[in-house]
């Protein structure tokens, strides 16, 4: 059975392939379009996963999107209607926005791939997001978390989820929370408060806590109250975002916290409104942090289980996964690579398949890597044409060795391996490498190729076996940092060594690397590692500031050539820049 997920129209538009239970594929939109957070219907996502699964439209069983269209529709209308008629004149800008073609997306699915109707299949939201974390990981009984924005009308959803002998799904669904009650919404309207893009700004808000005291949290916490049930609701005096397009927080927000900070103006916590920005952040942190613990508190009461399973955009906040870990009593949180509404198009494939379909529960191998593979010929010819040397390193061991001397020299290495990662996390694929021991590293990474304000970290990667030689990792804590979902303290005697990886507060956000899913990256790790000591190097996503993460051996090409990265690595090929025309990093700045 073939069944193609497709998520699209809010963010992060994506598609995946699913054969016999199995995934074969899945990429975001944006991979291949260009288009940082491409939202539009995923046409080249479909096109590549089909020509990759060696599929025509007409040979699949089903297409399933990621949530239903009316019941989101009946959400934004019924909303308008509630707020009417201050929210009158934002309703039509919110149908436009948030709904965009989604109502007709069985005629787009139809028209653009040929499929008749009765083949496309609508899963909801939060179970596309519940079934994308527990049917990918390894366990076969879990408790299930998700927690997102909003899809239909669900914002949060505790669940468990079990497999049977004879491999029989069952997905049970045991408390809902419903719009505008949100904790995502409750920190995207922080993010936006704060002067970041909403959907794609979260990280800056949970970087720049770091450098606070949550000295707001009693004002956070009079925004959102735990209710009786265990649940929480907002105060919605404080918010804007479920009848105004325009602002997402109110008048008395405002009040309560200061002026919002205005995008354009930077930011330095150093100053006292930079600091104020900071606190701000910390407080609204630490009140999510505190009711996720909360929440999967209940869950372990309530289901006895062993494994948690976190899905939704919030699951993409590491200092709240790794409380979860160390607090709330699992023994095991999984967190899959894509927990956002990218992984949803995963997620819904499975619905169909396991649910809908009834078909017996097969394994997802453990590992992100669902995209296009490298092609390192069109390396060479790229390189070959614009005149740069090309070394082909054919065996492991010296290609490693090469690479691993390059980094202990303090060059900047971009490295582009195998398939592409699903998900905002480049986990060795398609990552920027470098030193991490000094600060001045994170600096020249920061103003000579990625852009980006200084106080937002960058990640270690370690051998996973080597982990807790650097890193205090809480139990469990290994299994998060697999595609990068924690994060954790440094060990205090690692961290002047660890200066470009480690934050303000004395943490990073690790990738414990196994040697099953990464061979040729955990070998470089430990190349690296009897060079210097120390088998820790600085993972950053292969992107410069404003772009998607690179996909294919031109995009690496052409983002080695406009930045300072020094060597570029694509399977065996290795390219570098002739001293006379490296860009010097301080030059770009
Ligand atoms: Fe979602």
């Amino acid at each position: 059975m073939r069944i193609l997920g497709i998520s699209a129209h809010y963010h992060d538009s994506a598609a995946a392939l699913l054969s016999d239970g199995v995934p074969v594929c899945a990429i975001q939109e944006e991979r291949l379009s260009r288009r940082k957070n491409d939202a539009a219907f995923p046409l080249a996502a479909i096109e590549w996963c089909l020509d990759y699964g060696g599929l025509d439209p007409g040979e699949l069983d089903a297409v399933v999107f990621y949530e239903k269209p009316m019941l989101k529709f009946e959400r934004i209308l019924t909303m308008a209607l509630r707020g009417f008629p201050r929210s009158w004149h934002s309703f039509p800008r919110a149908m436009k926005n948030s709904l965009g073609g989604k109502l007709w997306v069985k005629g787009l699915i139809s028209s653009q791939l040929g499929v008749e109707s009765p083949r496309i299949l609508f899963a909801e939201h939060h179970q596309s997001h519940a079934a994308a974390a527990f049917l990918t990981a390894p366990t076969r009984r879990a408790a299930i978390l998700t927690a997102d924005g909003v899809g239909e009308w669900a914002t949060l959803s505790l669940g468990r989820g079990s497999i049977g002998g004879d491999g029989a799904v069952s997905l049970e669904l045991m408390r809902e929370l419903h719009f505008p009650h949100s904790l995502g919404m409750l920190y995207s309207t922080f993010t936006a408060y704060l002067g970041f893009p909403v959907n794609e700004g979260e990280y800056k808000v949970m970087g720049l806590a770091s450098y606070g005291k949550p000295s707001f949290e009693p004002q956070v916490r009079r925004m959102v109250r735990r209710t009786a049930d265990g649940a929480l609701a907002l105060d919605l005096s404080y918010f804007e975002f479920h009848e105004s397009a325009r602002r997402s927080f109110s008048d008395r927000f405002v009040a309560e916290l200061g002026p919002p900070r205005d995008p354009l103006d930077s930011i330095d916590p150093a100053t006292p409104e930079g600091s104020r920005y900071a606190d701000i952040a910390a407080s609204v942190q630490r009140v999510l942090e505190d009711i996720l613990v909360d929440l999967a508190r209940s869950l372990k009461r309530e289901t006895g289980l062993e494994d948690l399973c976190l899905g939704g955009g919030v699951a993409l906040n590491g200092c709240a996964n790794a409380r979860i870990a160390s607090e709330s009593g699992f023994r095991n949180v999984y967190v899959p690579s894509a927990p956002g509404d990218a992984g949803c198009a995963l997620g819904a494939a499975l619905v169909a398949d396991r649910l809908h379909f009834g078909q017996p529960h097969r394994e997802t191998p453990d590992h992100p890597y669902w995209g296009p593979p490298i092609d390192a010929q069109e390396l060479s010819r790229i390189a070959r044409e614009d005149g740069l040397e090309l070394e082909e390193l054919p065996s492991g061991s010296e290609l490693t060795d090469h690479v691993a001397r390059a980094l202990a020299q303090g060059r900047i290495v971009g490295w582009m391996q195998g398939r592409t990662e699903l998900g905002p996390r480049a986990l060795g694929n398609r990552s920027i490498l470098a030193a991490p021991h000094s600060s001045q590293m994170r600096d020249r990474l920061n103003r000579g190729i990625k852009y980006r304000e200084e106080f937002r970290p960058f990640a270690p990667a370690v051998p996973v076996g080597q982990a807790e030689r650097f890193f205090k990792l809480p139990p469990g804590g290994a299994r998060l940092g697999r595609f990068m979902s924690g994060v954790f303290p440094v060990k205090p005697e690692w961290r002047d060594r660890l200066a470009a990886v480690t934050h303000v507060d004395g943490t990073a956000r690790v990738q414990t690397v196994d040697p099953e899913m990464a061979p040729r990256f955990h070998a470089l790790l430990e190349a690296y590692g009897a060079l210097t000591g120390i088998p820790v190097l600085l993972n950053t996503s292969f992107n410069l500031a404003g772009e998607p993460i690179v996909n294919r051996a031109v995009e690496g090409y052409s983002t080695f050539r406009r930045s300072g990265i020094d060597l570029l690595v694509a399977g065996e090929k290795v390219v570098r820049k002739p001293r006379a025309v490296a860009v010097a990093p301080e030059a770009v700045a």
